[in-house]
């Protein structure tokens, strides 16, 4: 099959570089966003997100005229779908389920558009059944066409499910040069939706079904969560047991068939703090240890705040007069991973906020951002160098390891109260 008109349903941190990518590669691509001021700034040959070379591909691909964007579908050969799969819970914080309304409004967005011979990928990440759900969504709307759920290899439109598994920071390289899983509903669906990422793709397209690919996007992240939980739980375990957890970590590492991961301050990021809620939304009964990671590393950030707490009292203690309006507390870090600027879900700012709650004076450090967000307001919380920090702080607290706290690491050891979080220190 000839793919000359693609269309991109969601033009956001993967829908961007994915559309621009296909049209580095002279294909005619159709961006489809709700945004429309996501959809004008892409049209003027800019982008609205921040990722390395994107805006030079995004600048090229426009002004060549093979990248376009709308906030309406137009025909197209082949439409891959990466809108947001967020996940709810009830008042409790408990029962997570996976909110599909995203796919299902792209649905019945796209289906008044669509014609016999066209393929639909769903590419965001999914609970398994959400590409069957897809393509019963479209079969609603779209009563005069044929699909792989009732007519198997001989339908009018193929349907496929490709997550994604690119690393912010490096997504233009990395939707280049990574294996693809590729699951089609029906092996046919399958064979066509390599063929379309063929078109880009260096590494492999391995073909699978769609609800085993799925569950291989959700299985990735789910492993990650699951190994930096053990890390996370050993990290407490040492400290009950005074034991520097860096040095317990790297002697353990020494055995050859050991790898334990490295403890921090909790999981942030939009993919592995959420896609294991999907396989626990599943199958509560079996997924035990994955809903069990999830907790212990949701529950680090509170273990961190409680560190600082014992410190600010402890201060109180040897020094009663102190009011705790007198005491700083510097904040090494609010990204949620080293050396990016991006917060969202980041364990670090959600530490900084409660800490601030404390009542004590916040410096945060964060060289990756030029002002704090929001959420971070207040009379007590300011901006700082690293410098202006390390001078007036009574308790440090390093929450991210950035290349630029490392080069200082001997600063911030001279402290009198640190509490280390990611192994600065070692
Ligand atoms: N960002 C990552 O690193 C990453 C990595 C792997 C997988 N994913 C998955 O990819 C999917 C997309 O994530 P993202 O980070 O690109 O999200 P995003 O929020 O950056 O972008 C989603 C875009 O979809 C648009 N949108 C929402 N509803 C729409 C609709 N009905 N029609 C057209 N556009 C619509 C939004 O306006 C937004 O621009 C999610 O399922 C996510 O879990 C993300």
């Amino acid at each position: 099959m000839t793919f000359n008109t693609i269309s991109m349903i969601g033009l956001g941190y993967i829908g961007l570089p994915t559309a621009a990518v296909f049209a580095s590669r002279r294909k005619n691509v159709i961006g489809v966003d709700i945004n429309q001021k996501a959809v004008d700034t892409i049209n003027r040959g800019e982008i609205h997100i921040v990722e390395p070379e994107l805006d030079m591909v995004v600048h090229a691909a426009v002004s060549e005229g093979y990248l376009r964007a709308t906030t309406t579908p137009k025909p197209a050969d082949a439409f891959m779908v990466a809108v947001p799969t967020p996940f709810h819970t009830d008042d409790n914080g408990q029962n997570h389920r996976a909110d599909l309304s995203y796919i299902q409004a792209a649905a019945r967005n796209i289906a008044p558009v669509l014609q016999p011979g066209n393929l639909v990928v769903l590419e965001s990440t999914s609970p398994v059944g959400a590409t069957e759900q897809m393509a019963g969504w479209l079969a609603e709307a779209r009563p005069d066409l044929t699909f792989p759920q009732t007519h198997g290899e001989a339908s009018d439109i193929r349907i496929a499910h490709c997550p994604e598994r690119v690393l912010p920071g490096h997504v233009v390289r990395e939707l280049v040069e990574n294996d693809r899983v590729i699951g089609g509903m029906t092996p046919k669906c399958a064979e066509v939706a390599c063929s379309l990422y063929r078109i880009v793709v260096e590494g492999e397209c391995i073909p699978t079904t769609a609800r085993t690919a799925e569950m291989a996007k959700l299985t990735e992240n789910s492993f990650r969560d699951v190994n930096i939980a053990f890390a996370n739980e050993l990290s407490t375990i040492a400290h009950e047991l005074d034991i520097n957890v860096w040095e317990l970590i790297a002697l353990a590492n020494r055995h050859p068939r050991v790898n334990i991961l490295t403890p921090g301050a909790g999981v942030g990021g939009h993919c592995i703090a959420v896609d294991p809620w999907f396989i626990v939304g599943a199958c509560p009964e079996q997924a035990r240890l994955i809903r069990t990671a999830r907790e212990v590393n949701d529950n680090k950030p509170q273990w961190v705040l409680g560190r600082v707490n014992t410190a600010l009292e402890g201060y109180h203690r040897e020094y009663p007069q102190a009011r705790r309006s007198d005491l700083t507390v510097a904040c090494l870090g609010i990204a949620f991973k080293p050396d990016i600027d991006d917060l969202r879900e980041s364990p670090a700012l959600g530490i900084a906020q409660q800490i601030a709650g404390l009542g004590c004076r916040v410096q945060v450090v964060e060289p990756n951002v030029d002002a704090l967000p929001k959420t971070l307001s207040g009379h007590n919380v300011e901006l700082a160098s690293l410098e202006e920090a390390l001078a007036q702080a009574d308790v440090v607290c390093v929450l991210v390891k950035h290349k630029s706290f490392i080069k200082q690491a001997d600063a911030v050891r001279a402290k009198q109260s640190v509490i280390d979080a990611v192994g600065l220190l070692g």
